[in-house]
């Protein structure tokens, strides 16, 4: 995790900072909230978790959206990757140092195919709650609320464990607050140290079949690695081989949570929202005049908007100037997730107006969520097909338009889990239920997100 390095006063509070207050959020519509059912438990809820420590440190989201920025510059690659939902019942260590082990594989392998430095952030230590497209799902026949995440309610399919019960935030963030602890201990204590990471991608290529097709770029890093020693480089006493920079993120989608961690950095007098380094607004819930926009509108961390296919140009451009006025790079990152089918119709002239505003973002693409679909059986599932489609769009249109493909955001877990079809062990729709265990959405399992970070590093190369 990056130190507080900076001592960064230059930043300047922006006229929608100076009346705004981590509770303003309350005077707009907010969409996707929960009906707490008792005000006297949330309040007790919300003092307590207001004077808990925060997560991350304000130095610490400034360092990220300096990273950020050299991403829209075109000198670096961000990778962000995680649970869809975190779940209070999947909890262990094993479980968070193999999400570690598989992004940090991603990485190694992406950084070659760049020839530029990665930027890593967890969808991790806090991406518990869930936007839902309706109100009610239907469970064994019976109509009960929705699951929203577990920093809510619980997935149980019975409608009483649905009640959204606001002591599930003070849990939440002892999770995240364990979670992150891990997390600066394996990036700092040798666990990421870069030949053992590669050790680990050399195993993924000689075991599969598909692997093998990736033996020559593996071979290339291992050349790399034996000439950085031949030059008399300690790879097991260098710090930047033996730790790396990691971030977490979530989407800022349960706003009492969010206001109750939001703190003034003594430093710069700014407002954070110190329950991670980035937030990111969904793409349900990035209205102009809604609450989650004025939320982080006035918080100072590097932001992220989800941008689906109904996406206008005014509205984009809109969302630029509300969440990056001062067009800070680094500040805005704009995640479109189009659909493999849409991408290079629809992504062109959102890159254009950005590009002719002006406004200096990080593109990301992220490959999952228009490419959702349900099997016969109504489990939720995605192509790896689909989702290396829209990368490859994704790419192809910043290619054509003379941008940045900035970096991917995938839904991922360490389980040799069967959410998602195809890949390296071809999995098939007779497979899903041999081990579909995600919470939300069907994630890659780790051998699918390797193999799609070689594909991707192909892609960076050509
Ligand atoms: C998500 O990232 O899990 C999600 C719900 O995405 P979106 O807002 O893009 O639908
Ligand atoms: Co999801």
């Amino acid at each position: 995790m990056a130190p507080d390095r900076d001592g960064d006063r230059s930043t300047v509070t922006t006229p929608a900072q100076s009346n705004w207050t981590p509770s303003s959020w309350r005077e707009y519509g907010a969409s996707q909230m929960p009906d707490w059912p008792d005000d006297q438990a949330l309040k007790e809820s919300t003092a307590e978790l207001s004077g808990y420590p925060p997560l991350v440190f304000a130095g610490e989201a400034r360092t990220l959206t300096r990273e950020l920025a050299s991403v829209s510059r075109g000198e670096a690659f961000l990778l962000q990757a995680g649970d869809c939902a975190e779940s209070f019942s999947e909890f262990s260590a094993d479980d968070i140092r193999d999400k570690l082990k598989v992004i940090l594989q991603m990485a190694v392998v992406l950084t070659y195919g760049a020839g530029l430095p990665v930027v890593k952030i967890g969808r991790i230590a806090g991406q518990f709650a869930k936007p839902r497209s309706s109100m009610t799902e239907l469970v064994g026949g019976v109509e009960m609320p929705s699951f929203r995440g577990h920093i809510i309610n619980d997935d149980a399919p019975i409608p009483s464990a649905r009640i959204p019960d606001p002591t599930r935030m003070l849990r939440a963030y002892n999770q995240s607050a364990a979670t992150l602890n891990l997390l600066r201990a394996f990036t700092k204590g040798g666990f990421a140290d870069l030949s053992q990471v590669h050790a680990w991608n050399q195993q993924f290529v000689a075991q599969s079949a598909e692997g093998r097709r990736y033996e020559a770029i593996a071979g290339e890093i291992d050349r790399a690695l034996a000439f950085m020693r031949a030059c008399g480089i300690d790879l097991r006493a260098e710090a930047t081989i033996q730790q790396v920079e990691f971030f977490t993120s979530h989407e800022a989608l349960l706003l009492d949570y969010e206001e109750a961690l939001t703190r003034r950095d003594s430093l710069t007098n700014d407002w954070y929202d110190c329950s991670a380094h980035l937030l990111w607004i969904g793409e349900r819930t990035r209205q102009l005049d809604g609450a989650h926009v004025n939320f982080l509108a006035g918080v100072k961390n590097p932001v992220g908007v989800k941008l689906g296919p109904t996406t206008t140009e005014d509205e984009l451009l809109a969302l630029c100037e509300r969440l990056n006025p001062e067009r800070i790079p680094g500040r805005l990152t704009l995640t479109t997730r189009l659909g493999v089918d849409r991408v290079t119709t629809l992504l062109p002239s959102l890159v254009r107006c950005v590009t002719d505003a002006g406004h200096p973002v990080v593109w990301q693409c992220d490959p999952m969520h228009g490419n959702t679909f349900s099997t016969e059986d109504g489990r939720k599932t995605r192509h790896f097909d689909d989702v290396l489609g829209e990368i490859r769009g994704f790419f192809g249109v910043h290619r054509e338009e003379g941008t940045w493909p900035g970096g991917v955001h995938v839904e991922l877990t360490g389980d040799n889990v069967t959410e998602c079809l195809g890949g390296v062990e071809q999995i098939l729709e007779a497979d899903l239920p041999l081990r579909y265990t995600t919470t939300c959405d069907p994630r890659l399992n780790a051998l699918q997100s390797i193999d799609l970070a070689f594909r991707v590093a192909e892609l960076l190369r050509t």
